[in-house]
């Protein structure tokens, strides 16, 4: 079997963290792993399947041996270094909001829209996080109904910031119930003990960023132009697992059941509503499962053609990490390295 020269680059960030060890899980057929990070890291080790690697930083050749690179250093470090790898010959699968919406870069979520991944032109985009646990969850729906709306809330976790923000909360936490002096450094607000409704930069129509990748991101995976989207985006002071309250809007009134149905034959989806017993997802519950968790499954109390969801999904793992692997995998077993190009 054909193995590929594999670079993880933001190997010591939260998602690229992530990214080694579902490449382990996954098993891909590697022969070279280069594992990259900043110059802050340069030099330091890391394991991957018992051997030692070390941190290289990016320079000139440096995927010139690379068939694929899993990128996770934020959209203007992946604006300035995924031209070059793409020059250099690799297809980079990047995890940045920097490529999503350009026309000739596929936006993917495997179990949706593989079909798209061939067409690639050396950079296959990864869905924001929020984006994807929310198309998981909607899959089985679109399938069967037409959605024409969808309001959504959301209440994310701090690890989708990265690893420093998983460090502010957890020092913030520790100051704030000490009496201590609480500092702010990655957010401009304290997140402990907190809500920040402000995710990513606010447009001039008011929404920000992460608000309108909720809408256009949704658009391009479902290849739907139709679907409307609006968002409400919050941060939250968990540290893995982002959560969504969704209301949905048919043409036609809503059967629960057969939602319900839907939604539990879904392999990828784990339906958990039980509410009298207090069975519900949580963001905790997310931390040990790579499925979408859906529960509170309800009609709106005025439109009988709506209905309101509960929907948690690990933030790193399927909403990063896993999705970005399984893009790798596909790109493998299919053979579309090459794409449109
Ligand atoms: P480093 O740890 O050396 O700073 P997170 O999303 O958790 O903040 O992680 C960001 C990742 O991107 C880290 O692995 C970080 O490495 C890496 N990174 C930041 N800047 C660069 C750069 N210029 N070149 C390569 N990797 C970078």
């Amino acid at each position: 079997m054909k193995r590929y020269n594999i670079a993880v680059v933001g190997a010591t960030g939260a998602v690229g963290t992530e990214m080694l060890k579902v490449l382990e899980e996954y098993n891909l057929p590697i022969d070279n792993l280069k594992v990259i990070a900043s110059p802050r890291s340069k030099g330091k080790e890391i394991t991957f399947k018992d051997q030692k690697y070390t941190i290289e930083t990016i320079e000139k050749g440096t995927f010139e041996d690379v068939d694929i690179a899993l990128f996770s250093i934020g959209s203007s470090n992946s604006l300035k270094y995924v031209p070059q790898a793409v020059y250099e010959g690799a297809l980079v699968i990047d995890n940045s909001n920097a490529y999503r919406m350009d026309d000739d870069v596929p936006l993917i979520v495997p179990e949706i829209n593989p079909e798209f991944i061939k067409e690639h032109n050396g950079i296959i985009a990864n869905p924001n996080c929020s984006t994807i646990q929310m198309v998981m969850a909607l899959n089985p729906i679109r399938k069967k109904h037409v959605i024409n709306k969808i309001i959504v809330s959301t209440y994310q976790a701090v690890s989708g910031t990265g690893q420093k923000a998983v460090n502010e909360l957890r020092k913030q936490s520790q100051d704030y119930l000490n009496n201590d002096e609480v500092k702010t450094e990655v957010y401009p607000n304290q997140i402990a003990f907190n809500a920040i409704p402000l995710i990513d930069k606010v447009n001039d129509n008011g929404y920000t960023e992460e608000e309108l990748k909720l809408n256009r991101e949704t658009q391009k995976i479902f290849n739907n132009k139709e679907i409307k989207v609006t968002a409400t985006a919050v941060r939250i002071p968990v540290f893995y697992g982002h959560s969504e309250s969704i209301h949905l809007e048919f043409d036609i009134p809503v059967d629960l059941e057969e939602i319900s149905y839907l939604l539990s034959n879904d392999d990828n989806i784990k339906l958990i509503d039980n509410p009298a017993e207090n069975e519900y997802p949580t963001p905790l519950m997310s931390e040990e499962t790579d499925q979408i968790l859906v529960g509170r499954l309800r009609q709106d109390l005025n439109n009988e053609k709506a209905l309101e969801m509960w929907v948690v999904g690990n933030n790193i793992r399927k909403g990063a990490a896993l999705n970005a692997v399984q893009i790798a995998d596909y790109v493998i077993k299919n053979n579309v390295i090459d794409g449109g190009q």
